[in-house]
């Protein structure tokens, strides 16, 4: 299932991130904003618990998140979303994972898996802008499966329909959230119209 957000602002900081005079500043500005966006749709189905608040005036009924979620971004261009996220759900655990696509085969390459055994979340929100051929998203989730998260969502920025179809058919269970489904993959399966590099448009390395 794939969720695509259409609100306005959503397309305006969407287009900002498309452009390629935008400068890193600008683009990592609405990158927060519209992971704000996604997040907030991801975390729409948390489950609560109730407790006791005591206002000023009388006790009344509050309610917390009663999961641990990790946020699980992939270096790099995942580092760009945590901080958004962390904003609105400032209880959250935040778990490593390093991948990148190899430059001849697309295929994603494991770095780095900070996963501590025995310490699995309830859910994991993996954060990555670009869902592409969805390699790098299905290897995540393979590894958070592994790890025992028994929930997944993926958060993106924009995805190719290649993608969203890839890691449906490997993890039908996990949704996906994005600004964006995009047209297509282009011959070196980058999306189209796409955004570049998120990560080296975060980071300043072209
Ligand atoms: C990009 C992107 C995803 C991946 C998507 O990372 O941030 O992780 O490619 O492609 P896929 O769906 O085809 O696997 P990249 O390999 O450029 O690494 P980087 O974040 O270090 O730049």
């Amino acid at each position: 299932m794939a969720q695509e957000i259409t609100h306005p602002l959503v397309k305006h900081h969407l287009s900002i991130l498309r452009n390629k005079d935008t400068s890193n500043q600008q683009f990592r500005h609405s990158l927060r904003q519209l992971t704000g966006f996604v997040a907030v749709e991801a975390t729409n189905e948390l489950e609560l618990e109730q407790y006791s608040v005591e206002t000023p005036v009388q006790t009344t009924t509050g309610s917390r998140i009663a999961q641990r979620v990790g946020l699980v971004p992939i270096l790099r261009a995942g580092i760009g979303m945590v901080e958004p996220v962390l904003e609105l759900l400032p209880i959250a655990e935040v778990w490593h994972i390093g991948l990148y696509r190899d430059e001849e085969t697309a295929s994603p390459v494991s770095y780095y898996n900070k996963l501590i055994d025995g310490r699995a979340v309830d859910m994991a929100f993996v954060l990555d802008p670009m869902l592409a051929t969805g390699g790098s998203a299905c290897l995540a989730c393979q590894a958070l499966t592994d790890w025992g998260v028994k929930e997944i969502k993926m958060l993106s920025i924009i995805a190719a329909p290649e993608g969203i179809e890839h890691l449906g058919k490997e993890f039908p269970q996990v949704s996906v959230y994005t600004c964006a489904i995009d047209e297509m993959l282009n011959e070196n399966k980058f999306i189209v119209p796409g955004l570049g590099d998120a990560g080296d448009r975060i980071f300043n390395t072209f």
